[in-house]
């Protein structure tokens, strides 16, 4: 029987929700309360100060499809499993279920619900180091799990070595489904002081595919030649890094994710995740623009569709993101450009047909995302101009080709571009080496020391890897008594950037640590000295009166009806946590949060604004400190 994504989806979601977790929506793409990242890349992410023990609004068991984006899958995208846009099916236990739920809970999906032949399955455990025991609770579990369906599951040789090669030899898959390893059985999402982790325990499925010694002389169900896929990851988030190393949490959480697109893939029983119903139409376009097959043009039809959808999900967030320079922007840009150039090189000649694979995009899914259709407009033409400013920008560089040519010719020499001469051109034009050689070649010219241009490459990489590494930011840096007064000040100065200048003004972003609040506003034109200080006042007058500030979890339509501020994520009916910063029934500030705030505004000392400035067209962003 076929089974849709949304059927699948649907499937995962209900099954859960019988399981008595409650369904809730996927959070927006890009964090709001989170300092450690530029985009939402997991389902746990939005969800990590419940897992340090704040109150979800759901209850203890909650389950989502979470809309989910990884930069660092870039250049892996084309080799059909790896994309850098993805649905996270997930389930979570806050302090409730543990290990054996878990495991027997997603078996009995994949072979009761899924159907998938028992025998196909493998399971991987945490192998365990100096402080943190081996997952042989894990093994037992999973050892029972498969002999509920006839098969002797027993463990095979551990891998213990850091990097995880592999044991090294020949494995028997027919007895062994049960592999120990390390580092890939140990989850965090990052490595900064306040990052949860745990031993996870990874499901595999078996293709069929021949091994490819390419990989490795022999095959492992971590080996990267394709022939196992992971499919979900069971992660027992119970430690929390401190500058001691890892300390229990006060409660056993679990996390799984499993991405949508694979265990799509292997259901509808494809070899490519492009082969899916979630790409299908897509790559059917990108046929049509092209009059190529997508069978001999695999990787550049796989970059254009994973690129443009996830610039299209981005952008078609409520945030308003748009290609730019800075922050998500710049990564937008980056995709997008990337797909363009990829059109080009399979021929690609209409003009905007960004457009025509986004509008397909949208179609596809504004059923699961209605945000998108909300958005489309936003979405089409943003990718419209971008195109417009990439094709100006190359054209700009084929002037300074032909200059260099001009000047060459006229001297009577060989055409020739150094390759240092090559890379001041893709740098300063975004001109790609590949269309640099062919212009070149039209020329009859060559490049002359083209070790240049990847020497100045690699270097110009390893720059922007680390200005987009420190660009990663958003949100609260942690849950210290600092950055937590921070926090509260900032719904402080939302509500009295409100009363001043009116109720279009809302929050577009949000960066706050220890020592500062950086915050991100719609409004149109700059701030006089009177205006900033007159927030000040506004602020530091809550501050005095001591307001109290408590937490309701609402539904989202109570909350718009009683006309709270705040990001309507969460669909119709689903429950949020709202607060409230009031004196009696004087209230201040009334905004959905996910916490964590302080209990009374006079503990926070004094607010002062220390600058204000443009974020981009039609945003401000203020940056202020509490003093003594
Ligand atoms: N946090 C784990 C992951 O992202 C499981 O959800 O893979």
């Amino acid at each position: 029987m076929f089974l849709s994504s949304k059927d699948i989806r649907n499937t995962y979601l209900n099954f859960f929700n019988s399981k008595e977790h409650t369904i809730i929506s996927s959070a927006s793409l890009i964090p709001q309360n989170d300092s450690t990242l530029l985009f939402t890349n997991s389902g746990m992410s939005p969800l990590v100060p419940y897992l340090l023990g704040e109150k979800h609004p759901g209850g203890s068991r909650l389950t989502n499809c979470q809309k989910s984006f990884r930069t660092e899958d870039i250049e892996d995208v084309g080799d059909n499993r790896h994309t850098t846009f993805f649905e996270m099916l997930g389930n979570w236990s806050l302090g409730d279920y543990f290990k054996n739920d878990q495991l027997n809970w997603w078996y009995e999906l994949l072979i009761d619900k899924f159907k998938l032949d028992s025998k196909k399955l493998y399971q991987s455990v945490y192998v365990g180091d100096d402080s943190i025991e081996k997952d042989n609770d894990s093994i037992r579990i999973i050892s029972n799990v498969f002999s509920k369906y006839g098969i002797i599951a027993d463990e095979g040789p551990e891998t213990t070595g850091k990097g995880d090669l592999g044991p090294g030899f020949e494995i028997d898959f027919n007895k062994y489904r049960i592999f120990a390893y390390r580092d890939k059985n140990w989850w965090q999402r990052g490595d900064a002081i306040g990052e949860l982790g745990g031993p996870d325990s990874e499901t595999f499925y078996d293709t069929g595919k021949k091994h490819n010694p390419k990989f490795g002389r022999h095959c492992h169900v971590n080996c990267d030649c394709g022939r196992f896929l992971e499919i979900g990851n069971s992660v027992f988030m119970q430690y929390q890094k401190t500058k001691k190393g890892w300390v229990p949490l006060a409660n056993k959480n679990v996390d799984f994710g499993g991405g949508l697109e694979r265990i799509t893939m292997i259901l509808q029983n494809k070899d490519n995740i492009f082969e899916t119903d979630l790409f299908i139409n897509v790559l059917k376009k990108i046929e049509s623009l092209s009059g190529k097959k997508y069978r001999d043009n695999m990787s550049p039809f796989e970059i254009i569709a994973d690129h443009l959808k996830a610039a299209t999900f981005i952008m078609g967030d409520d945030k308003g993101i748009t290609p730019s320079n800075v922050d998500q922007g710049y990564v937008v840009r980056r995709l997008i450009r990337r797909a363009l150039r990829y059109g080009m090189q399979i021929g690609i000649a209409k003009e905007s047909w960004t457009y025509d694979i986004a509008e397909t995009i949208i179609s596809d899914y504004s059923e699961i995302y209605p945000e998108l259709d909300r958005n489309k407009n936003f979405i089409l033409n943003s990718l419209n101009d971008e195109e417009n400013k990439f094709i100006k920008t190359l054209e700009k560089g084929l002037i300074e080709v032909e200059k260099i040519y001009n000047n060459i010719i006229n001297k009577g020499a060989e055409f020739t571009i150094t390759g240092e001469q090559a890379f001041n051109i893709y740098q300063t034009y975004g001109f790609p080496i590949e269309m640099i050689h062919e212009e070149i070649k039209k020329r009859n010219g060559k490049i002359i020391n083209e070790e240049d241009f990847q020497k100045f490459f690699k270097k110009h990489q390893d720059t922007s890897r680390t200005a987009a590494a420190g660009k990663f930011k958003g949100g609260l840096a942690d849950h210290s008594i600092k950055t937590t007064a921070l926090h509260t000040a900032a719904h402080l100065l939302l509500a009295a950037l409100r009363k001043l200048l009116g109720d279009q003004v809302t929050q577009k972003g949000s960066n706050i640590n220890a020592e500062r609040l950086r915050y991100d506003f719609s409004y149109p034109s700059k701030l006089t000295p009177s205006e900033l200080e007159q927030i000040e006042n506004l602020v530091n007058d809550a501050i005095k009166k001591n307001l109290s500030i408590s937490q309701e979890e609402l539904t989202v339509n109570e909350a718009k009806k009683r006309n709270a501020i705040g990001v309507f994520d969460s669909k119709y009916g689903e429950k949020v946590k709202v607060y409230k910063i009031a004196k009696d029934s004087d209230v201040f500030s009334y905004e959905i949060c996910g916490g964590p705030h302080l209990d009374y505004t006079g503990k926070m000392g004094k607010f002062k604004i220390t600058k204000e400035e443009s974020s981009s067209a039609g945003v401000r962003r203020i940056k202020a400190i509490l003093i003594k």
